[in-house]
Order: structure tokens, then sequence, then C-alpha cells
């Protein structure tokens, strides 16, 4: 089993570029925001304890994520490749995946962080809307659905996450410059750190991040 962990601030374009590159390459897309979100929409235990954190833009328990990705990697398939979206979020998660991955008898192979300016950020996360049935993610201005507000894969309303709201995007670059951006530090330190200029456009990004997984 590979294991290939995307890094990048929130709004970075980690999930969007997942997404497209584990389309074509057939590697399954493990976004840990997504399930989080899934696990609060079905009130399991995990989601109604993740809620208050993930409302304010905080980091969910560590034990929670951990016991998720656990049990992903028990079920996954040994010859799959993992594209990790969102986890691991600080130090001590990306020990535990260090961990984790050796029991299922897995490595993690590369670290891919995608670099994208303040600005962009603030304006990716504001313009963003999601699909609340299939998980589909657009924007106002760089990726409109066909018909405004409809989406495009299963015909439901878009909406806009709960923690796009401007304060808690705030909340959430702080979280991430003061705990997550260590992460970065752990994988270069590694040798499994590759830098993506995510900069351009959701193609050109998938492109670079297509040659980089490949
Ligand atoms: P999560 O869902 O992981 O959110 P995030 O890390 O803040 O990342 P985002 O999903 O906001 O950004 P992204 O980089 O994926 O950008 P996207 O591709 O959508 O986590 C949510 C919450 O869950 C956390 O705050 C926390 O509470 C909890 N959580 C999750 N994992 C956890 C963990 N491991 N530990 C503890 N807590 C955890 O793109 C953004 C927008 O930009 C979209 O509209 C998109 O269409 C657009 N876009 C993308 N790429 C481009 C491009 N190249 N050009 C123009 N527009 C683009």
């Amino acid at each position: 089993m590979r294991i290939i962990v995307f890094l990048g601030a929130p709004g970075a374009g980690k999930g969007t570029a997942a997404a497209a590159v584990a389309k074509k390459t057939g590697a399954r897309h493990v976004s840990t925001g997504a399930m989080l979100r899934d696990a609060l929409a079905r009130e399991t235990p995990a989601g109604l304890e993740a809620k208050s954190y993930m409302e304010s833009g905080g980091l969910v328990p560590d034990e929670v994520l951990c016991k998720m990705i656990a049990e992903l990697l028990a079920e996954t398939p040994k010859d799959a490749t993992l594209f990790f979206d969102g986890f691991p979020r600080n130090e001590a998660q990306a020990a535990a995946l260090d961990k984790l991955a050796a029991e299922a008898g897995a490595t993690v192979d590369l670290a891919l962080c995608i670099d994208v300016a303040k600005d962009a950020l603030l304006a990716r996360l504001g313009g963003r809307r999601v699909c609340p049935k299939c998980g589909a993610g657009y924007h106002v201005v760089s990726l409109p659905p066909k018909k405004e507000g409809v989406c495009d894969a299963c015909g439901a309303e878009l909406i806009t996450r709960l923690d796009d709201q401007p304060a808690t995007i705030a909340h959430r670059l702080e979280v991430y410059e003061q705990v997550t951006a260590p992460v970065v530090g752990w994988y270069e330190r590694a040798g499994k750190l590759r830098r993506v200029d995510g900069s351009g456009s959701a193609d050109e990004v998938a492109a670079l991040v297509e040659a980089a997984v490949r």
C-alpha cells in the first residue's frame, strides 16, 4: 500500500487536486474533513464529538482521527494507493501515521505541499461551494457549476461550508500556521517532501500533482 500525503493551507486546493488526480490514476482520495462531515451528518459518536471543533475551525482530537485512519487502513487492499488530504495535521498525527502505516504493511512514500499565497487562499475559501449530497466541490469564479447553485454531478443544491465564514476562515489559517505547518518540516527532514506551486488553475495544479505522484 502506498500513501501520499497532501499538505497545504486551508483553501490551497488539496481536495480539488487530490480528487482530480485520484480519478485519473485509480488512487483512493481520503479526505478526513469529508469523513468527519459525513460522520457529523449521520450523527455518529465521532461526528458528534467533532462538531464543535469543526464549527469553530479548530482541530478535532487526535484520538478520533487516529481511530478513523486505523480502521481505514485495516480495510484497504494491500495494492491500493491512498491520497491523504487533511491528515496528518500536527506532528503527533504524523508520528501516529508512520506507526499505523507500518502496522498495515504500508509506507508514506511522499508528502506534497501545495503552496498558495494568502490572498488567493482567502479568495478560494470565500467562493467555495460544495455539494452536500455527493461531495463535489466548486468555486463561484474559478470552477462554477453549469447551472448556478446546482451540482453538475447529482443535481443537488450547492451550499457554503459552515466553516467558510470569514471569522472561522481566519481561525483555520491561524491553526494551520501554528500547528499544521510544522508537519511540512517533519516530512522534509524525512526526505519525503515535494513542493508544488498551487497558484495556477485547477487543471495546471492537477497536472503538476499528477507528475509528482507517478
Ligand atoms: P478540511 O475539510 O480538511 O479543510 P481544510 O484543510 O481547511 O482544507 P479545505 O478543504 O478548506 O481546503 P482544500 O485545500 O482542500 O481546498 P479545496 O480543494 O476545497 O477540514 C475541515 C475541518 O475538519 C478542520 O478545520 C478540522 O476541524 C477537521 N479536521 C479534518 N482533518 C483533521 C485532522 N487530521 N485532525 C483534526 N481535525 C481535522 O479548494 C478550495 C476552493 O478553491 C474550492 O472552491 C476550489 O474549487 C477552489 N480551487 C481549488 N484549486 C484551485 C485552483 N488551482 N485555482 C482556483 N481555484 C481553485
